[in-house]
């Protein structure tokens, strides 16, 4: 095992374990941020009844917590025509890797709604506003031109140190911080659609809703 993978694994262990709280709040938080442009989205939304014998209907993640869809949904409708799958609660390209969905009018996905918000608590301070770098560190939207998913997730798990002219420039490791790990893969997307250059600097326009299985995922994580 290499040492990258192996604190991956270590990662992983760690936030194996159950909880609510954070996650509930989190919510709470998202409701009263989701602004203006997303409960727009849904004023649409219900406007237009949802079929569920519909082959094309959006997947779960396009649901309401009620349950009921929200249709039409252009985020789904993108993932679906671009040949993505939605699984495990977020969009994945063919080797699994969670995949931003960005509409031309900047609707995203659950993830990249919420990593947009946790990488401007978490990372923002060191990487600059909307991945774009700063003196001290860099500009994580070029990062991940080149970087890969799994490299990523190592990188912010272990850490990273590097000396230059006398001046010691840290990344902190986040592995044992429930707050960034288990919201890491939102993280992600975020950076991924800045990377892509498929979403500009800014708050997205709208999100989907959170899904059953992405609100257990943190829920679980969080414990
Ligand atoms: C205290 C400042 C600080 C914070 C906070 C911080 N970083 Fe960093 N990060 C750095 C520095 C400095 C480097 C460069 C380290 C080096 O060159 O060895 C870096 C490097 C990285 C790299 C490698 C980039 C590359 O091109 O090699 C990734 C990925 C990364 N950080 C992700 C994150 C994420 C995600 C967050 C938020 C969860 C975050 N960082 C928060 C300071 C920070």
């Amino acid at each position: 095992m290499n040492k990258s993978i192996k604190i991956l694994a270590v990662a992983l262990m760690a936030f194996g374990a159950a909880g609510a709280a954070a996650a509930k709040e989190q919510t709470k938080a998202e409701d009263t941020r989701a602004g203006a442009p997303a409960a727009k989205l849904m004023q649409v939304a219900e406007d237009v009844a949802p079929n569920p014998d519909d082959p094309n209907a959006p997947p779960p993640g396009s649901r309401k917590a009620d349950g009921s869809a929200v249709y039409p949904n252009p985020v789904s409708d993108l993932a679906k025509k671009d040949g993505y799958k939605f699984e495990d609660g977020r969009y994945r390209n063919k080797d699994g890797d969670p995949q931003p969905i960005v509409t031309k009018d900047y609707q995203v996905d659950w993830g990249t709604w919420n990593g947009f918000r946790r990488y401007h608590d978490a990372c923002h301070v060191c990487h600059g506003p909307n991945a774009l770098g700063s003196t001290f560190a860099p500009a994580l939207a070029d990062s991940l031109k080149t970087m890969d998913y799994n490299t990523f997730i190592a990188t912010v798990s272990g850490g990273k140190r590097e000396s230059k002219g006398g001046t010691e420039f840290v990344m902190p490791s986040f592995g044992e911080d429930k707050n960034i790990m288990c919201y890491i893969d939102d993280i992600y997307t975020y950076i991924k659609a800045r990377s892509l250059d498929i979403l500009p600097p800014g708050r997205p326009n709208g999100r989907e809703d959170i899904s059953p299985d992405a609100k257990k995922a943190a829920d679980d994580c969080t414990g």
